[in-house]
């Protein structure tokens, strides 16, 4: 990953970018990284506040030959990647909230965004967006997002070399892909559950259609998350946001 790394100071959002490439048919493995993102895109048509060298804004293409429902195992993988990069430069050791979010002390340090170009039911590639607050002070977080937002030098105590993150990220996520082109999901998908905090717990999964309430108990092969209502229903979650109730 990141043979052909394409670099720029400030652009509007490094997925449109990614994006656009994947569709000229750039490389496996191509990434794109800014300094800045004017217009950075969150899960959900949110906003991602992404400050000059401040962070991390990286999009990767990935060209996985799987089949379209198993597309969100990638997100899962990309997750698994960044914490274990985060842990071995900072000594961090940072929680997943299915299926994106990184956090550390309970706030938001990373998102990860996973878009796909198809053509019929074929993946033509995976677009990966990872976005890591490293640097961020906590006065560059828009007051809104203060509460719930952090940044891996409020957590650490000192500033992080964003390099040695990045590096550390490409290499972590090659030998996880690699290992998943020849292993397939399970072995990840372990490593996924022993940092994932919402598993075993109550939580509420807001959807587009609506509220669901339950405890978490798992997640399928394909990544999609279990609940189980008190019922005893189980339900399938393709996307949501979650909220730990205890
Ligand atoms: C989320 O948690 O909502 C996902 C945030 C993803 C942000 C990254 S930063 C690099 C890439 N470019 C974007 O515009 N978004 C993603």
């Amino acid at each position: 990953l990141g043979r052909n790394l394409h670099y720029h100071d400030s652009v509007e959002s490094t997925q449109k970018i990614a994006y656009k490439l994947a569709y000229e048919h750039a490389e496996e493995g191509t990434v794109v990284i800014a300094e800045e993102q004017t217009a950075g895109r969150g899960r959900m048509d949110r906003k991602w506040h992404s400050p000059k060298y401040s962070g991390i804004w990286m999009s990767l293409i990935l060209r996985p030959k799987i089949p379209i429902p198993k597309a969100p195992q990638l997100t899962l993988i990309t997750a698994v990647g960044v914490v274990q990069a985060i842990e071995e430069v900072t000594g961090l050791h940072p929680e997943i909230k299915w299926p994106n979010d990184i956090l550390i002390n309970g706030k938001k340090i990373t998102g990860i965004l996973t878009e796909l170009q198809a053509e019929s039911d074929r993946i033509n590639s995976i677009i990966i967006g990872i976005g890591i607050n490293v640097n961020t002070d906590i006065e560059d977080f828009p007051e809104e997002i203060r509460p719930i937002a952090s940044s891996l030098a409020i957590e650490s105590g000192k500033m992080i070399d964003r390099e040695k993150l990045i590096r550390s990220i490409l290499e972590k996520l090659e030998k996880l892909y690699l290992l998943y082109l020849e292993k397939g999901f399970f072995p990840i998908k372990l490593m996924w559950e022993s940092y994932a905090i919402s598993i075993g717990k109550q939580i509420t999964a807001r959807t587009i259609t609506g509220e669901i309430k339950g405890k978490a108990t798992g997640i399928t092969e394909d990544g999609v998350l279990l609940i189980e209502d008190t019922a005893g229903d189980i339900h399938h979650i393709y996307s949501a946001d979650i909220q730990v109730d205890g």
